[in-house]
């Protein structure tokens, strides 16, 4: 489906200036498989895009397109609806890879909300996210990301949130009650009350000893999150979904003993990554490029070799940890083909 988007997406750029008549045509198109996504979920009866209307310029902040969001009967983005039709914000926690910016992006087009996105581990000014004067004068004043979030509505997505610096912490503080507001103290203590439809979700690796770097989040925060979504891989150590092995076979263009495989080895490194003993755990997007290789003839080493490995560290030593465990699997799956 997403691939049909893209090329109906893609048609329909190139018929804006020549043809008016087919632009209809496959603009209805979009509107069905959108359609279609919200059949996927019980999402309306928590938020209903039908209720949101952002000015023409914020259209291209609400995501299109998104594919949908595999889970094991959690109903996830439900439950993200609820969290935000009740309490307006919640957390999503979980180490990399367990596709919690995804799903921010699908309960967005679901809900027809623009998206505000700020990886809080990068460093970001307190300028750049609530505002700063570009010139003399009132009118050159310039909103910062929260700034525009708060007066015009939409996600506010905070990725990262326990690495945000304590300046901008502070300054969030105010907003994070539902009927929040926030003081401009640079722009005249202007007071901007947070738009009836600013929602923020925030999202983390969890803190724990596993995790070597982590920190836990800022306290005022913790107290105003009411909702708190833990997510992990969909397979990890001798733990394999079969929805994940079906995924990564459709995606990656393999078949499903090939995908197998690397679905089987994905959850060995992402075991070893949660016990601390290696830098990175691999995605199931990470997973399917893998596939993507391998679907163009190399075997799943070469591929391995191109992709996960390099992937995961530029230490040697560590690479030829990885390297010991895609052959460990390999291995495995030769013995039980002969058996
Ligand atoms: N349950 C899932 N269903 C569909 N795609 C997923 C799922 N989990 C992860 N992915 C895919 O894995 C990749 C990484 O996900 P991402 O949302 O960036 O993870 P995170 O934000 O938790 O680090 C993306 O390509 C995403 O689409
Ligand atoms: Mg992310």
């Amino acid at each position: 489906m997403e691939q049909k988007n893209k090329i109906i997406s893609s048609i329909n750029r190139t018929r804006i200036t020549s043809d008016k008549v087919n632009l209809s045509v496959s603009v209805s198109k979009i509107k069905k498989d959108t359609h279609s996504l919200s059949k996927m979920y019980d999402f309306k009866k928590y938020m209903d895009s039908s209720d949101m209307a952002f000015p023409e310029e914020m259209h291209e902040m609400i995501p299109k397109d998104t594919p949908p969001y595999l889970d094991n009967g959690e109903h996830y983005v439900e439950r993200i609806g609820r969290a935000l039709k009740f309490f307006k914000q919640c957390a999503l926690i979980g180490p990399s890879g367990t596709g919690k910016t995804h799903i921010v992006y699908l309960v967005a087009e679901l809900a027809g909300l623009p998206i505000w996105e700020i990886n809080c581990g990068l460093a970001t000014s307190v300028f750049d996210l609530f505002g700063r004067y570009v010139g003399l004068g009132k009118e050159n004043w310039i909103d910062g990301l929260i700034t525009g979030w708060c007066r015009k509505g939409g996600i506010l997505y905070l990725d990262e949130a326990n690495m945000m610096k304590q300046d901008v912490a502070t300054k969030l503080n105010p907003l994070l009650d539902q009927r929040g507001h926030m003081v401009l103290t640079e722009k005249d203590s202007e007071i901007i009350h947070r738009h009836k439809h600013a929602y923020m979700i925030i999202s983390m690796n969890p803190v724990s000893s596993e995790f070597a770097g982590t920190k836990p989040i800022n306290a005022a925060m913790r107290r105003r999150m009411s909702v708190w979504l833990n997510f992990d891989y969909m397979s990890i150590g001798e733990n394999i979904d079969e929805k994940e092995i079906k995924m990564v076979s459709e995606r990656g263009g393999i078949s499903l003993s090939d995908a197998e495989c690397i679905v089987k080895i994905g959850a060995r490194l992402r075991k070893e990554y949660k016990m601390g003993d290696l830098p990175y755990g691999p995605s199931i997007g990470d997973l399917v490029n893998w596939a993507k290789i391998c679907s163009d003839g190399a075997s799943i080493a070469e591929g391995g070799d191109e992709t996960l490995v390099p992937m995961t560290s530029d230490d040697q030593e560590v690479q030829n940890e990885v390297r010991q465990i895609i052959k460990k699997v390999l291995q495995i799956k030769t013995i039980i083909k002969t058996l």
